[in-house]
């Protein structure tokens, strides 16, 4: 093929000096005009990139066309490559040496007025731009997360496979996969009252494909997870998802630090620093309050227990007394934090759902730093002195206090920490965390997770996760202390994967299954076909899911997946550009056995 198409020699974008005197022909949209009378301009644009088109009255039929085209028509242009007029160069255009110009202007397509403005930076409604998305696609940024995904993907497939590891389709219509998030249904015409479930991920079949003696398989696979939107959360998204067989943990954190030091080096030019570090789940809760830690800025959480142990300071009392924690963020230079400032912390904490936030700053006194406070008259000075040097804080500082629930206050002081660094801009463009990849493994995580408001063990991973072999005795008397060999991959401070290496005995499978409350007969009718798949000689495996979405997010600094999918979904999962999901009419219904409900 062309490399172009047979319509047109060279792409816009690609045009230098080098050219100059080259007879052309270009095909593109009309990005920008700019109408002299005399003469014409025309910014012409293309998947190459855009290059400025010039028509005068030396070709008079050529300048009556550009005179009536309009932004986005599209055209086809014979011309000559010349420099452009000392002075007129544009160094921000990678053609701003050179124009074209013009001997034709042929119009292809016109185009209506766009909707919003496609360039000049300025960023349009997103329901607007979505419902466009073909115009929003023309944009520089968004056009340019496309391209990115594909050189990621195209990557990924070069370093699995050269690492033995084979694309394998697993199925969409299948049965309901459970990763924790609601099922989206396809009922069918089969029968009354059956339903296929969209994959929340293919991990059932790529446990079977170890089974089946594959050995290395990976997929870029499509997942659904009916859930509500978030930044970096779609109802349909992708994985570059991976099982392999007798591996184990670090064979699994080698080839990923291979593939993401590969991926960084060759799109970004960015050579990291391999092996990750580790970090256990227990320690990342106790130190950031969160499984997925962004460790590109200070601000730890530093426990207090043993500084409170006799505190008569009423909350803190309250909560050690209940077994909880009274955990400390400490902000350099926070003292100089106006009462209003604070009480918006205050309430900021409220708003997700704390009791309160205590504070205190640290000030020069008569006799060495003091602590300014509304606790401050239920505090011994010893107390205060232990404070200073359990948080570290100096003359300056302020201590934010959350008391309560171990897990709730970590959660808590945790998501304060991120939001006081991206208030004081210790994250987010222009700070000095720009240009940091904190790449992170979460490690040694607990099996299981007690829900207190359903009574019940809940699996941290998913309930295929493999036990560590010296908890196995504990699945019967203590799943609490049960830790799985799970992991999670992290970066900056979003969970980029998650995995672990899984149970392959049935008997095992069961146990656990025991702890979750799932009987041997609720087993055999939703994972039986696992269960008989185990009982015909599984080899040791495990493998990880990576967001790949996610990852492209990252990668291209963009805020949202929604940025770097091509055709994303909003809020309640609707497409404004197909007005998805619509309502089907009854006969539709009928065909697959269900009816509608009479309106509420
Ligand atoms: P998990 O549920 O942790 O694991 O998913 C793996 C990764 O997929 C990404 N991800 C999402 N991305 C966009 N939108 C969503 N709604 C969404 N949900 C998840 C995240 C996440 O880390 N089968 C297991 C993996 C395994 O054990 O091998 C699984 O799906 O980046
Ligand atoms: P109270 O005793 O509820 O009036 O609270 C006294 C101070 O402690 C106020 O500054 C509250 O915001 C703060 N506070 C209350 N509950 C908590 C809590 N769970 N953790 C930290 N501070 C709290």
């Amino acid at each position: 093929m062309h490399p172009y198409g047979s319509m047109r020699s060279h792409g816009a974008g690609t045009l230098r000096a080098d050219h100059t005197d080259a007879t052309v022909t270009l095909a593109g949209w009309v990005s920008r005009r700019r109408d002299h009378g005399g003469v014409a301009f025309l910014d012409l644009r293309d998947a190459s990139g855009t290059c400025q088109v010039v028509a005068d009255p030396s070709a008079s039929a050529a300048l009556a066309a550009a005179h009536e085209v309009r932004p986005e028509w599209v055209l086809q242009i014979h011309g000559t490559v010349r420099r452009r007029p000392e002075g007129m160069e544009n160094p921000s255009l990678a053609t701003g040496e050179v124009e074209v110009a013009a001997s034709s202007v042929t119009v292809l397509s016109p185009a209506e007025t766009p909707p919003f403005p496609l360039e000049g930076g300025v960023e349009a409604d997103e329901t607007l731009r979505v419902r466009h998305r073909y115009l929003d696609l023309r944009r520089e940024t968004p056009a340019h997360g496309l391209r990115l995904r594909a050189q990621i993907t195209s990557l990924i497939r070069r370093v699995m496979e050269s690492h033995g590891f084979i694309d394998v389709e697993t199925p969409m219509l299948t049965r309901s996969t459970p990763e924790g998030a609601r099922d989206f249904l396809v009922p069918t015409r089969a029968g009354d009252g059956v339903a296929y479930a969209l994959p929340q991920s293919p991990q059932l079949f790529k446990q079977l494909l170890m089974v089946a003696g594959v050995e290395r398989y990976y997929q870029l696979a499509r997942c659904f997870r009916d859930e509500d939107l978030r930044a970096d959360r779609q109802p349909e998204f992708t994985q570059l998802d991976v099982e392999a067989s007798f591996i184990d943990e670090e064979d699994l954190y080698a080839l990923f630090e291979e593939l993401f030091a590969t991926l960084w080096r060759e799109i970004l030019d960015v050579e990291l620093a391999t092996p990750f570090p580790r970090l256990s789940y227990d320690e990342a809760m106790r130190r950031f309050g969160t499984d997925k830690p962004d460790t590109r800025f200070g601000l730890e959480l530093v426990d207090l227990a043993a500084v409170f142990a006799d505190t008569e300071v009423g909350v803190f009392r309250g909560a050690l007394d209940a077994g909880g924690v009274v955990v400390a963020v400490t902000l350099p230079g926070g003292a100089a934090l106006t009462r209003k400032q604070l009480d918006d912390w205050v309430d900021w904490a409220k708003g997700r759902r704390a009791k309160g936030l205590a504070w205190g700053a640290v000030e020069d006194g008569e006799d060495g730093p003091t602590l300014r406070s509304p606790l401050t008259k239920f505090m011994s000075a010893a107390e205060v002195d232990a404070l200073l040097r359990a948080t570290g804080a100096g003359v300056g500082d302020l201590i934010f206090f959350g008391a309560g629930p171990a897990t709730f206050t970590r959660e808590l002081m945790g998501a304060l920490r991120v939001a006081l660094a991206q208030d004081r801009g210790l994250i987010g463009p222009g700070s000095p965390a720009e240009g940091r990849w904190d790449f992170l493994w979460v490690t040694d995580w607990p099996l299981f997770e007690w829900n207190p408001d359903e009574a019940r063990w809940d699996p941290l991973h998913h309930p295929f996760t493999a036990p560590r072999e010296q908890d196995l005795p504990h699945l019967t008397d203590d799943p609490g202390a049960v830790a799985a060999r799970g992991y999670d991959l992290v970066l900056n401070g979003t969970e980029l994967g998650g995995g672990s290496i899984r149970i392959h005995h049935p008997g095992v499978q069961q146990q656990v299954f025991d702890v979750l409350g799932i009987t041997p007969e609720e087993a055999q009718e939703k994972f039986g076909f696992l269960l008989r798949g185990l009982a015909h000689g599984a080899p040791p495996h495990g493998g990880i899911a990576f967001g790949l979405d996610r990852m492209v997010m990252l990668m291209a600094g963009v805020a949202s997946i929604r940025d770097v999918i091509a055709f994303p979904k909003l809020a309640r999962g609707y497409d404004p550009m197909t007005d998805a999901p619509a309502r089907v009419d009854d006969a539709q219904l009928r065909e697959v056995g269900l009816r509608r409900l009479p309106p509420q």
